[in-house]
């Protein structure tokens, strides 16, 4: 399907929507897939702008936006919030929601009608379940049900007391564990699967195995495509900064923002003539 829409400039351009087969077939192509996790309107907006194809509502939004230390208090309804502000500013990405820690615990039916809410209210196109063998049944159910499902294998960070923190999964031997998960999600029939913080070279592995693309963050290079949080990617989150997570602007630029507002209205700077009517 394509959607006529208006540039900001006004002429017409043609958007052409990122579904799961066009996924599929970047995973063919060796086209390498961008991910980025967004929470609103406006950021999902220029992040859709820049040709990111798929904006994952994460549940990281636990820590970045609610500020707690993990993502586990995130609800249901706050997911279905942050995902009806973020399709709203989207026209070419898929937008992928979290399904927030417990959403799973019901089995089939239960995550279903999770599932359901998520699709019918916020508008998204998809979901995403942490865990692999465990949940296999789970993705299966919501598929056969035409609910398409992103998996997400490695470090789980719902599971982040059992792991014992946000460690590095898989070493050695750990690796088989991580292989028989990614291809239990994708034999359940998830059209793709997240591999989060495991070694570049099982990254590598089982991305070579798959046939569904695999989305990497702290994985390495040889994924089909990459995810990074947006509030790392931004500089605008340092409880936790990740070895993988690359910085795309300075430290301090929005911080250096602020400071020049604060400044300047202390000093009558601002407002300005031009940021004030005349009478
Ligand atoms: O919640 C999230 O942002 C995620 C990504 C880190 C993959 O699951």
């Amino acid at each position: 399907m394509t959607t006529q829409v208006n540039t900001a400039s006004g002429s017409p351009a043609v958007v052409v929507p990122v579904t799961v087969p066009v996924l599929q077939r970047m995973k063919r192509e060796h086209t390498r897939i961008v991910s980025v996790t967004a929470y609103d309107f406006s950021f999902a907006r220029l992040l859709d702008r820049a040709g990111v194809d798929i904006l994952l509502v994460g549940d990281s939004l636990g820590m970045v936006i609610q500020g707690h230390a993990t993502t586990l208090p995130v609800t249901l309804e706050q997911m279905i919030y942050h995902t009806t502000a973020v399709v709203r500013g989207t026209r070419r990405a898929l937008v992928v929601c979290d399904l927030p820690f417990g959403a799973c615990h019901g089995g089939g039916v239960a995550v279903m009608d999770a599932a359901v809410r998520v699709l019918k209210e916020s508008g998204c196109q998809a979901v995403k379940l942490e865990g692999g063998v465990r949940i296999s049944g789970t993705i299966r159910y919501l598929v056969e049900h035409d609910v398409p499902v992103m998996g997400h294998v490695g470090l789980t960070p719902q599971a982040v007391h059992r792991l014992g923190g946000f460690k590095v999964q898989g070493r050695g031997e750990e690796g088989e564990r991580i292989l028989a998960d990614a291809l239990a999600v994708q034999e359940a029939g998830a059209f793709a699967v997240v591999l989060e913080g495991i070694p570049a070279t099982l990254a590598e592995r089982i991305t070579g195995q798959l046939t569904i693309p695999t989305i990497g963050i702290g994985a390495g290079v040889a994924c089909d495509g990459q995810v990074l949080v947006m509030h790392d990617l931004l500089a605008l989150y340092d409880e936790v900064v990740p070895r993988f997570a690359k910085r795309y602007l300075p430290q301090d630029m929005v911080l250096g923002a602020f400071n020049a507002y604060v400044q300047e209205v202390r000093s009558g700077l601002f407002p300005g003539e031009e940021h004030t009517f005349a009478g």
